[in-house]
């Protein structure tokens, strides 16, 4: 240019040799073969809570850094205390790093769960590096730390739970974890909408994220695995909160629909996979007159913009008219279910409420396209057997001797359409 662009002086520029070459070459990264790595087998460290090993694929890995996402209230500081208390209980030494209840408070719950004291330790504070300072001298086998929205640092600009402040936490708490091989597990709030200033930022962080769902007003609990660098993904565990904390549910669908039956307009089976394990749940609809010139759609459990295609599909090819209605569609038990093979068991559910008449006990599945045509689903051999286990009489599912078309099921389920 022959000026400095910023200050315009001519003769502000100096020529500088590039001399760092030669010292990046001493100090260049000696790549390792693929064959020579990672033959040790992963080491895992069993919570002794079944669901949550399950979900975890075995246990947590020391060095590996859990996110916990969930509503607040869901019951994740409870379901953490638990962990630790079970872990203690086996040897392990846990400390639990608690910014958002005072030690008074933790202690309370964990008598109400009946976890001894022993082997858990509590640190009632918000700073990051006072946490771990206290772990890089307590070396404990699990770090807790609830929750990461509320803990900060404070060289790091912004508010505790701000995105700057979240990502630096983190950050400081996962390299610890990775320099002691000590295993980790953050807590972070997600809101109703799914919040996306909080736990979403460190999804690509952390090795494992896991979200606890629920619904405040249910006691069902659904422990679901979004990503695992150390196993499966897509795995579920069911608790029930209890008075003394979440317990396990042996057998999710007779939680869900042991005293169901199709008898009313608006309700039908769906055997939804979770993980490879068929989980039997309730889809209901109401669909209602209004004079609203913007018809109440409301969906809960369910994805809003799948449902709103289902509606669309429903008008298209069976023919059933949902303009002027208010349409309602949800999961029983607060559960969510993003599976497409549940289109089918919405739609009937949304028909069989429009057309006020009940579908008696049924369970479908089936993935339904823009052209009304209902697509396999996987595993459709289990959900039917799930089905069969818990005595619903009858299935609508694609497949051989099944169901094709949108308009097809909704006649065999003896719907009439116009
Ligand atoms: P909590 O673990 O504090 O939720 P989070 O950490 O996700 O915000 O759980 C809070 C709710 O759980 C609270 O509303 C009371 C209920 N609860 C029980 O029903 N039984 C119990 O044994 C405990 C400890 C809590
Ligand atoms: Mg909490």
């Amino acid at each position: 240019m022959g000026f400095c662009p910023q200050c315009r002086s001519d003769d502000g520029l100096v020529e500088e040799a590039e001399a760092a070459s030669s010292r990046r070459v001493r100090d260049r990264p000696e790549p390792i073969p693929l064959a020579k790595v990672g033959d040790a087998p992963v080491e895992r460290m069993a919570t002794g809570i079944g669901e949550i090993d399950r979900v975890l694929g075995g246990g947590i890995v020391p060095g590996g850094a859990v996110l916990i996402g969930g509503e607040p209230g869901v019951g994740k500081s409870t379901l953490l205390l638990q962990v630790g208390g079970s872990l203690a209980a086996a040897g392990r030494q846990v400390l639990i790093a608690s910014a958002e209840e005072s030690a008074d408070q933790v202690g309370l719950r964990a008598e109400r769960l009946g976890i001894r004291g022993d082997g858990v330790d509590l640190l009632a504070v918000d700073g990051i590096d006072q946490i771990i300072d206290a772990a890089d001298h307590t070396r404990p086998d699990l770090l807790i730390v609830d929750s990461i929205q509320t803990v900060s640092a404070p060289e790091v600009g912004g508010t505790a739970g701000g995105v700057a402040q979240i990502r630096e936490c983190a950050a400081r708490v996962i390299r610890f974890a990775k320099d002691h091989a000590t295993a980790v597990v953050l807590i972070g709030h997600v809101t109703k909408d799914g919040g996306i200033a909080g736990p979403k930022i460190l999804e690509h962080m952390v090795d494992v994220v896991l979200y606890l769902e629920g619904d405040a007003d249910h006691e069902l609990r659904m422990l679901r695995s979004l990503k695992n660098r150390f196993g499966a993904t897509h795995l579920a565990g069911l608790f029930e909160m209890q008075h003394e904390g979440l317990a396990e549910v042996a057998d999710p669908s007779a939680a869900l629909v042991g005293d169901w039956s199709g008898s009313v307009p608006g309700t039908v089976v769906l055997p939804t996979m979770e993980g490879r394990r068929p989980v039997l749940v309730e889809v209901q609809a109401l669909v209602c007159s209004t004079q609203a010139v913007q018809p109440r759609r409301s969906f809960s459990g369910l994805e809003p913009a799948r449902v709103h295609q289902l509606l669309a599909v429903l008008e298209r090819h069976a023919g059933l008219g949902f303009g002027g209605k208010e349409a309602y569609a949800s999961v029983v038990g607060g559960i969510r279910v993003t599976e497409p093979a549940a289109d089918l068991a919405i739609m009937l559910a949304l028909s069989s409420s429009l057309l006020d008449k009940p579908l008696g006990s049924v369970a479908a599945w089936g993935e339904v396209g823009l052209t009304g045509e209902v697509r396999q689903a996987s595993l459709g051999k289990r959900r039917r057997q799930e089905a069969e286990r818990m005595g619903i009489e009858r299935v609508l599912a694609p497949g051989p001797g099944g169901v094709h078309r949108v308009d097809e099921a909704l006649v065999r389920a003896g719907l009439t359409l116009p």
